[in-house]
């Protein structure tokens, strides 16, 4: 069974990430990413300063804005304004969830599509969907690169059966448009699926993205499978777990992955990515 490692791929992305970097530096191009964090919730700070970390890591500018959790919609659609008309800033980040006085639709609607790095904004995702340039939510897009990168050479996830569980519009829709974009056959399974044990056992790649523990047994999975495990969850004990029982499925699977240490931690190599690209897009005639 093949452990894969997303601590060690997304790594990798930075590396690179940072050598590219470099080489946009010295034709005189920084890569800005502006932050802002409303309010003072504990896990989105832990997050707002881990992408600030990774940037400050790539050698990227990041700006933070941490605004009191009273901020009005307007003074926040006012600051994004700003920001999207700022040269020197290239990709603009609000950390969900907001305070429930803020409508989070009218704030991803508010973000110019050229800065919106999350791949949040409604025009990147229809861009996603109809096979045009545009930048993709970052926690699919690192289960592409984990695909990719984390299997054999040879492994070729065209023509393969992938089922995903969930259809959230943050990861399992996007999910499955790109396995569609990769030529895999693409099921979608949710909570009303009928008979989710045989739908999934069908799979090839099998990629859990529900948020609920111990919902992927063995039961779920064909032999050989390989299973991408989405779930950021927390067991009775209050540990870290995925959505798959690791145990179980990890005997019969050809290779899965981890959390923590799988999915996770190639989130922020996706956005730091989509950073990347919007700097070069904005600075196309350098
Ligand atoms: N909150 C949880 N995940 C995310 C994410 O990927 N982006 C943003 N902006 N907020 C989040």
């Amino acid at each position: 069974m093949n452990l894969i490692d997303g601590k060690l791929i997304s790594q990798q992305i930075k590396d690179e990430l940072k050598e590219k970097t470099a080489l946009l530096k010295e034709k005189g191009i920084e890569v800005t990413l502006a932050v802002i964090l409303v309010g003072e919730d504990p896990a989105s700070q832990v997050y707002v300063r881990n992408k600030k970390k990774a940037c400050e890591y790539i050698g990227y500018r990041s700006l933070s804005y941490e605004l009191p959790a009273e901020t009005t919609q307007e003074e926040l659609l006012k600051l994004i304004d700003e920001l999207n008309g700022r040269k020197d800033v290239d990709g603009i980040l609000v950390q969900m969830p907001l305070p429930k006085q803020i409508d989070e639709k009218a704030v991803i609607d508010a973000i110019s599509p050229s800065k919106d790095v999350d791949g949040f904004h409604p025009m990147n995702v229809g861009a996603l969907c109809i096979g045009e340039e545009g930048f993709v939510s970052c926690t699919p897009a690192g289960v592409i690169q984990l695909l990719k990168r984390g299997l054999p050479a040879d492994y070729d996830i065209s023509g393969k059966e992938c089922v995903i569980v969930g259809r959230s519009n943050i990861v399992g829709k996007p999910m499955a448009l790109l396995m569609l974009r990769e030529n895999a056959t693409v099921t979608v399974a949710h909570s009303r699926t009928k008979n989710l044990e045989e739908v999934c056992k069908k799979a090839d790649i099998l990629i859990a993205a529900v948020g609920k523990a111990g919902m992927i047994t063995k039961d779920h999975v064909k032999e050989g499978a390989v299973v991408i495990d989405v779930g950021i969850n927390r067991n009775e004990e209050g540990k870290l777990c995925g959505d798959v029982v690791f145990d179980e499925v990890s005997q019969i699977a050809s290779a899965i992955t981890p959390v923590p240490g799988g999915v996770g931690p190639m989130t922020i190599a996706m956005l730091m990515n989509n950073c990347y690209e919007a700097a070069l897009m904005h600075n196309k005639n350098v």
